[in-house]
């Protein structure tokens, strides 16, 4: 099995406890990242959106209520997160705006120049492959189009990152093990954030990939990380 299989396995085995879980173990700050993600996006006034990695389409729903112009796509591995994400659709009556669909986000089923916007939220550390799976992320964004990218990072402060190292180590995997009873999949969790490349070294991957006018804002003194850009494909031409 791969690594990418692996990774599909356990957010489908999680599934049922994602949600509950998620804004538990984060005091509910969480939804506050996703805001400001969509917020961000709601400003570029995109029509077309891409979500990928999607989950339970917390980011999709968030930007459907957001930007009421806009119709959103959202692409995930998992069969099972997507099943949750298609029932909080449908209670909120969001069916005709939302449409989700399996696909891997490092061979994205759409044609170039697909989107106006492109987003990932704490999806990108997921990916087997990182740097296709964000050169994907552009290659179906519309040239001038915004990508948004929401993921943990190492808080940097030490009155923070102490306590943060502390929770996320040893009593977030607890938490997560005793109320989703899978054996590891909070064990991963920092693991995963902890490989993430976060910081200016994400950005510098961004920049390599083609994307201009790159920034990042730290949320809860660099709990997570909100990456943003702009897609720019024409070649600048010297006058
Ligand atoms: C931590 S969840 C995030 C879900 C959601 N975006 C959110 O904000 O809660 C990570 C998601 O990434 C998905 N994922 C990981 N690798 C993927 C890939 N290569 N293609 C598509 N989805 C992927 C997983 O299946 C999982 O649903």
């Amino acid at each position: 099995m791969s690594d990418q299989q692996a990774v599909t396995e356990m957010f489908d085995d999680i599934s049922p406890r994602y949600d509950f879980l998620n804004h538990l173990l984060s005091f509910g700050i969480d939804k506050r990242w996703r805001r400001k993600t969509s917020q961000w996006i709601a400003r570029q006034q995109p029509t077309a959106i891409l979500d990928v990695a999607t989950g339970t389409a917390d980011l999709a729903i968030r930007m459907a209520k957001d930007i009421p112009s806009a119709s959103i796509v959202g692409v995930d591995l998992s069969v099972k997160m997507l099943e949750i994400g298609k029932q909080k659709i449908l209670q909120k009556q969001l069916d005709q705006r939302i449409h989700l669909e399996t696909a891997d986000a490092t061979h994205l089923p759409f044609g170039d120049n697909s989107f106006d916007a492109v987003t990932a939220a704490f999806g990108v550390r997921n990916f087997e492959h990182l740097e296709q799976g964000v050169r994907e992320m552009l290659r179906v964004a519309k040239d001038d189009g915004a990508i948004a990218i929401l993921e943990f990072s190492h808080p940097q402060k030490g009155f923070i990152r102490m306590p943060y190292h502390c929770y996320s180590k040893h009593i977030l995997p607890r938490i997560g093990r005793s109320v989703s009873k899978h054996p590891s999949a909070y064990r991963y969790l920092p693991e995963s954030v902890e490989a993430f490349p976060d910081g200016e070294t994400f950005m510098s991957l961004l920049k390599e990939t083609g994307l201009t006018a790159v920034g990042m804002r730290r949320f809860n003194g660099g709990i997570a990380t909100l990456y943003y850009g702009c897609v720019q494909k024409k070649p600048v031409t010297l006058q």
